[in-house]
């Protein structure tokens, strides 16, 4: 697909390229902040394609979309949606049929494979909002934020991240941080109860996703220095943690009131829940979660909205790293995007956006 990058993966990105990806995430959130929103992306299109719930991943498209002068559509597809994809179309067709009329593409879709095959047809950038073995948007935000938040005298491969909770491959994000992070020399810590870890009991997901994690998790310690450690009691787990993270309990179509009991039973009665006793263990500790959260299930009201906190800033940057991110990977596609401005803001993007082109080209930049 010519010279056309999708951000289907945070993987396929080198650490250098992800390293000024936040950066520009940075420059334009602080840009933001001081009322300058460069229309980067001005009269471009961006499609959102959703079969399944959500909040922050559609407004943060949505909203990012249009602060960068662009115009977002919202398209529902599935069973239910409007679309035909899928149903009377094959989704390469679809693929091959939208990404003719609009300048990006946002999708969330279950079906690995299925959005593998959308995006393989897709001829402009192609933006993953979430499969059923990634996240990567959010991974890419929960890195900035981690950025952002270091704690002081620390660097990236100092720190780390304590995950509680499910590790299983439909937990996106413990499996995406724990590929990520150990590439920057950071530790990752999963702490699950038995049966609830990758390849386990109740990871019944097939043997292929369940093999890309283990072995991309082997292969980031190798680059980066950094570890994956499970340890399964989450008071030993969190004993040098800078950052608690955990994920939600319930998704859709796991919220029956048996699948409340099984959480009782095998998460919060055996402390696999993130309290304040919990975070006693750890002083100075931050709390992280990629939202929607069950308040008094994975995390009480306390840890939710202490000082430490991170999960509100963490929502926020989603809008940020999404605006960096289309900047980043649709903008330098329009003809006339490296045009002199007089706004100080526009030039000082277009010219990091520039820099990054130049570096790494239109290729993936990490195997
Ligand atoms: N974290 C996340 O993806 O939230 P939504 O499901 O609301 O998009």
């Amino acid at each position: 697909m010519g010279n056309v990058k999708h951000f289907m993966d945070c993987w396929d990105y080198s650490n250098e390229e992800l390293m000024d990806m936040a950066e520009l995430i940075m420059q334009l959130k602080k840009d933001a902040k001081a009322g300058r929103c460069p229309k980067l992306l001005k009269d471009r299109s961006l499609a959102m394609i959703f079969n399944g719930n959500s909040t922050r991943t559609r407004v943060s498209f949505e909203v990012a979309a249009t602060q960068l002068g662009a115009h977002a559509l919202y398209l529902t597809g599935g069973e239910e949606g409007e679309l035909h994809l899928g149903k009377r179309e094959t989704i390469g067709d679809t693929a091959t049929v939208v990404s003719s009329m609009v300048d990006g593409i946002a999708m969330r879709w279950r079906p690995t494979l299925e959005m593998e095959e959308f995006a393989k047809n897709c001829s402009v950038p192609f933006f993953n909002g979430m499969d059923h073995t990634r996240h990567p948007t959010q991974t890419l935000c929960d890195f900035v934020t981690i950025l952002e938040n270091l704690p002081e005298g620390k660097e990236l491969k100092d720190v780390t991240l304590t995950f509680i909770g499910s590790t299983g491959v439909r937990e996106t994000s413990a499996n995406d941080l724990a590929k990520l992070l150990p590439r920057f020399g950071a530790t990752v810590i999963l702490s699950s109860p038995e049966g609830y870890v990758l390849g386990g009991e109740h990871d019944k997901n097939e043997q292929w996703m369940i093999d890309k994690n283990v072995n991309g998790r082997r292969q980031a310690c190798a680059e980066g220095g950094g570890k994956v450690l499970e340890i399964q009691d989450p008071k030993e787990a969190v004993q040098n943690a800078d950052y608690i993270y955990t994920g939600c309990f319930c998704y859709e179509g796991t919220e029956s009131k048996s699948d409340f009991e099984i959480y009782e039973r095998d998460f919060i009665s055996k402390g696999y829940q993130v309290t304040k006793e919990l975070l006693s263990l750890c002083p100075n500790v931050k709390t992280m979660h990629y939202l929607p959260a069950l308040r008094g299930k994975e995390m009480t009201d306390y840890t939710m909205d202490y000082e430490g906190s991170l999960l509100w800033k963490q929502a926020e940057n989603r809008l940020h790293t999404q605006r960096g991110l289309m900047a980043y990977l649709m903008g330098p596609l329009a003809p006339d995007f490296y045009a002199a401005s007089k706004k100080e803001s526009e030039a000082r993007a277009k010219e990091k956006i520039r820099e990054m082109r130049e570096k790494y080209g239109t290729g993936y930049t990490h195997k």
